[in-house]
């Protein structure tokens, strides 16, 4: 049985409580339904949140803390987190779980016009609606250098069925693999049903070298990792 740190735990619990979906399954046929992040994208999000050292998190999309729960659970006591959740009811349900977590600022409104004051952001989860390519853009002036945005509701292709134009054309792919400003790639998880996406964000100015160039056109082409051990 898969243990999750107690914070992800009483978040889990309050999902279940409240009726917000723990699964794609749950939340049904209608992709605008919202569900809480997998699992396998909680341990990756715990990863990198673990690194922040005297960092700064953001949340698009908190839902009701899942994600945040994870990430909480690992970042060390001198990193802040930031989520914003437009829904005001999923917003007030997320302060009371996280709230008294000094470390954490849970924000009800449209992330859009909220996060970007608290930024630049050593990570970002970008888990609200799905804005346009440009939009999807603009999140990477959110990033410092070197710090990682991510996002997960992706399909492997290997899942998708032969003839779904989600194979070549999935707008979140393009966007990671199409900017130049991130080295990017998909990471699938355990159930080989759902990915996600990680990129990190380059200086393209005097700090960037060509050998860095080189790596990022390389890794542009779709490179796809496997969870094995989330
Ligand atoms: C996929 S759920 C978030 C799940 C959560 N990140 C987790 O890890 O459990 C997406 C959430 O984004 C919220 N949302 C959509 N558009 C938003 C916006 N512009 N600003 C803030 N939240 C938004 C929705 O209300 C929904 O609760």
């Amino acid at each position: 049985m898969e243990e999750f740190p107690p914070l992800v735990v009483q978040a889990n619990a309050l999902a279940r409580q409240v009726g917000f979906a723990l699964t794609r399954e749950e939340a049904g046929p209608d992709s605008a339904t919202p569900s809480c992040c997998l699992p396998g994208v909680g341990r990756i999000l715990a990863v990198l949140a673990a690194g922040c050292y005297a960092g700064r998190i953001g949340e698009i999309g908190t839902g009701v803390g899942v994600g945040s729960a994870w990430m909480a659970s690992s970042m060390p006591a001198d990193c802040t987190l930031v989520t914003v959740e437009i829904d005001e009811d999923r917003a007030a349900h997320a302060g009371r779980l996280l709230g008294s977590d000094g470390r954490i600022m849970v924000l009800a409104g449209d992330a859009r016009e909220l996060i970007p004051s608290h930024a630049p952001f050593d990570l970002l989860f970008a888990d609200g609606a799905r804005p346009d390519h440009m939009a999807y853009s603009s999140l990477v002036d959110l990033l410092r250098v070197g710090s990682q945005l991510v996002m997960d509701d992706v399909k492997p292709v290997a899942s998708l069925p032969a003839d779904s134009p989600l194979r070549t054309s999935d707008v979140k792919r393009a966007f990671f693999f199409g900017n130049p400003r991130l080295v990017s790639t998909e990471i699938v998880l355990p159930d080989l049903h759902n990915s996600l996406l990680i990129g990190t964000r380059l200086s393209l100015g005097p700090r960037a070298t060509p050998a860095r160039a080189t790596a990022r056109r390389a890794l542009t082409h779709n490179s796809v990792i496997r969870a094995n051990n989330v």
